[in-house]
Parts: structure tokens; C-alpha cells; sequence
């Protein structure tokens, strides 16, 4: 059964954690939905870990809608939330909603992930009209890299907690159906949950959200430029890779590959 926004809610009412991962392609999208999880996000992260960008900045809506397109392919039950990337919705209301509704239209996506806090309310507004989930994303946004000045944990003092807060409460009540939120601590991610009615996901943000997202890059050990401290590694994959494609190469190189086995 799909996973519907209503799921998210329902699952924050009852206690139940919700699990979420990035994909960027069809079979990392059948790999997650087969392993349960209730939401795939194709990150604009996809700029760093696929592209082999330094930031997320760069990427492009079509290069978004083309990724989000062959992850919905590869998801039958897990939601698919589309990441909205720089300047696709920062300019007016009217690119907001329009953007956005190329992810349902053109991505088959069912919701769309937006940066920022109260400044993008009236975008969410506006999607939500429009008949589109929208899932906000506050604290360390990527997107905001240059004003921040790096990749930098958010919320560390009073006023920046407080300011955060309000903004959690301005994007509920904007409508957005769920909240991510990013490198802040622990007992402000608690705070923030408790406050709303809405599910919180984190990442890098404790031990007390409703749910919880990471880079599959991350997760799988694909990625090695840069691993925050809140990335959990399950696996190696990179390192598995090379050595079977050292072993391919030598056994090519040796004439043990192809076998009679191989062979018509
Ligand atoms: O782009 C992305 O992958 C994200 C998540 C890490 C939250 O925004």
C-alpha cells in the first residue's frame, strides 16, 4: 500500500517512527522500497553524491524531474517526495507552484520538499493550494550554504532556537505536511517535535523526531569526500565495488574471463 501523507500523521499520532532515505535512480528507489521504507526523497544532495558537485547549488530542475522521474519508476509503496533545488522556487510564488507541480506532473512525484523557514511560508501556502504536499526542511539548509558560511550546525543559541521554532509553527500553519529538520540539537529537535501537530524528520538533529532521513550514499558507504558526524555507515559498498571490478579487470587481462560457461 502506498504511503499517504495521512500515513505520516498517523504514524506521528500512534508513536511510530517514520523511516525515510534519498534514491536518485531506479534501482536504489527498488532497493528502499523493498526494504519498507515509508518515504524516498530525491535529494538536490544528487548535485554532490551523483554529480560530484561541491554543493547542491548547481543542479538544475530538469536534471531533478529527470532523477525523480526513474526513482518513481522503482517505488511502489514508498512516497516519493521531490526536492525543489536552488532558485526553482526563491524568486516568486508563481515559479513555487509552478515548479513544483512539474515534480507531480512531469516526476510523478507525490509531494516536494522545500528550504527555509518563515520566508518561504507564502510559497507553501500557495503549493498546499495547489493541491501539493509539501514537506519544509529548516535548520542547516544546504541551499543557504554561502549565507551560513559552510556546513555548519544551526540553532546553537537562544535566539537562533527561538527564531527556528517560530518558523516550525509559521510552515504548520502554512500547511506543510511534515518538517525536516537538519544539524541542530537534540533538545531543540525535541522541542520543535513536541510543539507540533505535524511529523518531524531529522537528520543530524538527535534522537527525538518523529522520523529520520540520510543520504543512501552516506548509508551505504558510497560517498567519501565528506561524512558528517551524524551519518550512521551500514555499509561498504564502495570498497565491495572496486574489488570486484579490480577482479574483472585482472581476470579479463588474464583470459579467465569470459569462461566455456560465458560462451555460445
Ligand atoms: O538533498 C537532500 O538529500 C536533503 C536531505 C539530506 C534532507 O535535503
Amino acid at each position: 500500500m502506498k504511503v499517504t501523507i495521512n500515513d505520516f500523521l498517523k504514524m506521528k499520532q500512534e508513536g511510530r517512527k517514520i523511516t525515510m532515505l534519498t534514491a536518485y535512480d531506479y534501482p536504489f528507489a527498488q532497493i528502499v522500497d523493498e526494504a519498507g521504507i515509508d518515504a524516498i526523497l530525491v535529494g538536490d544532495s544528487l548535485a554532490m553524491v551523483v554529480q560530484g558537485l561541491d554543493n547542491t547549488l548547481p543542479v538544475t530542475m530538469d536534471e531533478m524531474i529527470y532523477h525523480t522521474k526513474i526513482v518513481s519508476r522503482g517505488a511502489k509503496n514508498a512516497m516519493v517526495i521531490g526536492d525543489m533545488p536552488y532558485l526553482s522556487y526563491q524568486i516568486s510564488v508563481e515559479d513555487a507552484v509552478r515548479n513544483a507541480g512539474r515534480f507531480i506532473k512531469e516526476g510523478e512525484a507525490h509531494a516536494v520538499k522545500i528550504e527555509g523557514g518563515r520566508e518561504v511560508a507564502e510559497k507553501v501556502e500557495a503549493m498546499t493550494k495547489a493541491e501539493i504536499p509539501v514537506m519544509a526542511h529548516i535548520g542547516l539548509t544546504p541551499q543557504a550554504i554561502h549565507r551560513m558560511g559552510g556546513y555548519k550546525v544551526q540553532g546553537r543559541t537562544e535566539e537562533a532556537a527561538k527564531t527556528l521554532l517560530e518558523d516550525a509553527k509559521i510552515l504548520q500553519d502554512a500547511g506543510a505536511f511534515s518538517l525536516i529538520l537538519e544539524a541542530i540539537p537534540e533538545g531543540l529537535a525535541a522541542q520543535i517535535t513536541k510543539d507540533l501537530t505535524i511529523p518531524t524528520i531529522g537528520i543530524g538533529a538527535g534522537r527525538y523526531c518523529n522520523g529520520q532521513v540520510l543520504v543512501i550514499h552516506d548509508v551505504l558507504g558510497l560517498f567519501e569526500r565528506f561524512v558528517p558526524k551524524f551519518v550512521k555507515r551500514y555499509a561498504n559498498l564502495k570498497d565491495d565495488a572496486l574489488k570486484a571490478v579490480k577482479q574483472y579487470k585482472e581476470e579479463v587481462e588474464k583470459g579467465l574471463f569470459p569462461g566455456k560457461e560465458h560462451s555460445f
